[in-house]
């Protein structure tokens, strides 16, 4: 039943030398380099009533619509049943859920996932491409012209290139025993079930989802920075249970992360040969891509709904 994770011991190892999450070796999916940041300082997106009532305006408020409503708005860029604001809570204000404001201003920036200096539309592109299992919209898009906008307009007022307290999700200290995916079974069990199924399917109302899918077929795909246990911790700690955020010990946290993503989910985008190939390639990580999970290799089984 115990996943064996080559690369955890090493980068848990990493992560306790430089008591954070960040610069981890071989780690193709770190995110947005920390080096700009010169401090921290605290900011307030702008209240929604200042959004003027002309042409700007009406670009930012279908950029909300589209960032809360994507399946609905932005329907064949989608390939899942997530909406953009399930991950950046709070329509993407929420401080240490990703918000949109404290990214705005930290790109371009180098990522070590693509290698390569990603302009702020190229990030977005991304989280369509992997997070919503999707196609990026293209540059000149409606769609990507109003994220934009919306990104744009909060973050008003906010100085660039500054690393803003909130940006990203929490990055919780190496766990005192590694990540346990029985033990996080019952962590979810406890906590998680009652609105995200007893298989991660989320609970639907009206044909959409109210609590959305955390794996299978209409969560987010193998390529999707949420599949990293240390990513998907973060994220847990600091915003689930819903309305309980910080309720979780740092070591359930990790442990009902690495429950959650040792299931199987939507191929990853840039599959190429074989599991073990694209393994080798682009998750050599805290991750469980390509590792025996109950006697068969996870990344594979969703291969056919790939897009
Ligand atoms: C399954 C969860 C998930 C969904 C759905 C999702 N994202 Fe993300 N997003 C992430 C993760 C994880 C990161 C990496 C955050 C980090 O740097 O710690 C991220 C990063 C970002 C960033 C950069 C944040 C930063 O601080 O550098 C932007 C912008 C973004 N997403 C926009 C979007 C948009 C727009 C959509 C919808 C089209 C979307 N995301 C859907 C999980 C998600
Ligand atoms: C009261 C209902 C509720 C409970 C309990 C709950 N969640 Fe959630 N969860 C949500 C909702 C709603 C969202 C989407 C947030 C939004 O759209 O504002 C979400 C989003 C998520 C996401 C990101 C989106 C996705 O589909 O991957 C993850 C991961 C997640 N929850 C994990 C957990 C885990 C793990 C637990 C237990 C520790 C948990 N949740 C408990 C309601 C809940």
């Amino acid at each position: 039943m115990r996943a064996k994770i080559k690369c955890l011991g090493f980068t848990l190892l990493a992560i306790s030398a430089a008591c954070a999450a960040v610069d981890l070796p071989g780690d193709h999916q770190e995110e947005v380099s920390k080096t700009p940041a010169i401090s921290t300082p605290s900011f307030t997106p702008p209240d929604e009533s200042k959004l003027p009532q002309d042409d700007f305006g009406a670009m930012v408020r279908l950029g909300k619509e589209i960032f809360v409503n994507t399946h609905a708005q932005a329907a064949k860029y989608v390939g899942n049943g997530l909406n953009c604001s399930n991950c950046h809570l709070d329509s993407g204000r929420h401080a240490h859920s990703a918000p949109l404001w404290a990214a705005y201003v930290s790109y371009p920036a180098y990522r070590k996932k693509t290698q390569r200096v990603d302009t702020y539309e190229e990030r977005i592109q991304g989280c369509f491409r992997y997070s919503m299992n999707g196609v990026a919209p293209p540059s000149g898009s409606r769609e990507l012209t109003a994220l934009v906008s919306y990104s744009y307009w909060l973050a008003s007022g906010a100085p660039v290139g500054v690393k803003l307290a909130g940006a990203g999700y929490p990055e919780l200290p190496k766990p005192t025993n590694a990540p346990d995916i029985n033990r996080g079974a019952k962590v979810y069990a406890e906590n998680c079930v009652l609105c995200h199924g007893a298989n991660g399917e989320g609970t639907k109302a009206e044909g959409r989802y109210a609590f959305p899918p955390l794996w299978g077929a209409d969560s987010f795909n193998w390529g999707a920075g949420m599949h990293r246990i240390n990513t998907a911790a973060g994220f847990i700690k600091g915003n689930m249970p819903l309305a309980k955020p910080n309720s979780l010990s740092d070591q359930d946290a990790w442990d009902v992360a690495a429950f959650v993503v040792s299931h199987e989910r939507p191929a990853d985008p840039r599959f190429t040969t074989s599991l073990a190939v694209t393994k080798k390639k682009y998750h050599d990580e805290m991750c469980y891509y390509g590792e025996q999970v109950n006697g068969h290799a996870v990344g594979a089984s969703l291969q056919a709904t790939a897009k």
